[in-house]
């Protein structure tokens, strides 16, 4: 399952690009906003951290802005997949773009008919935003699901890019059922390394090696071996 990070923050894209993890970025609005950045420099800028599939949302209503701004953004960088609200408008503006060989990833899904209309517009991604399905008593899970079965069904070459993603069972669950991409925040991505057995793990054999006392300077005790070698 590819990995990607949902946020537009340059400093955390930065932190996962280190890890060797994470397969691309996905930004919404809220995002970008909340760097306070002018919009394009922020994408052009998360481009060349990470070299996969970067999401900058349009921000337009019609089919016609959504274009508009499409086409623009798509110049920022090969890397830029457009992220496009599902609807109407959307589907719309996904059916010309996919024409004009520009990735879309239709985003705010929240049922495998959703996702449905948009691979059959075209789309490379569709988002289906599990956290807030399970937000009003929904399953996450379960629409991932359907949408990577019927996708299954009829070899509908859309990618499913589970989204809204809040704690390390979504990211199970979206790699069980087959989601291809999963996007998740820093937060949760520190989630998914943690676990109490591996810090007491950590603890004992540290302790246990203090029992070696001047032996367990590993760096000085080998290299005077390979040095006597
Ligand atoms: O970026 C799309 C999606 O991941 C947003 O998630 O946490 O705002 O529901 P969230």
């Amino acid at each position: 399952m590819k990995l990607f990070a949902d946020t537009a923050n340059l400093d955390e894209i930065r932190e996962l690009a280190s890890w060797g993890i994470i397969d691309g970025v996905t930004t919404n609005p809220s995002l970008a906003a909340r760097e306070g950045r002018n919009f394009a420099e922020l994408i052009a800028d998360i481009c060349e951290i990470v070299d996969g599939p970067i999401s900058a949302e349009v921000v337009a209503l019609d089919a016609e802005g959504m274009l508009r701004e499409a086409r623009l953004l798509a110049q920022i960088h090969d890397n830029v997949v457009i992220k496009i609200p599902i609807g109407v408008e959307g589907l719309k503006a996904v059916t010309a773009l996919s024409e004009e060989g520009i990735p879309t990833n239709v985003t705010l899904i929240f049922s495998a008919n959703q996702a449905l209309l948009a691979a059959k517009a075209g789309a490379t991604f569709v988002s289906p935003f599990m956290g807030r399905i399970d937000d009003v008593g929904g399953s996450g899970v379960e629409v991932v699901a359907d949408i990577v079965q019927i996708f299954d069904n009829y070899a509908l070459d859309t990618e499913v890019l589970a989204a809204s993603i809040r704690h390390s069972l979504h990211v199970l669950e979206s790699a069980r059922v087959g989601a291809h991409v999963a996007t998740l925040p820093l937060k949760v991505f520190r989630k998914l390394l943690a676990h109490p057995q591996t810090d007491l793990g950590m603890a004992s054999f540290m302790a246990d090696w203090e029992t070696v006392g001047d032996g367990g300077n590993v760096e000085k005790v080998v290299s005077e071996f390979l040095q006597k070698r």
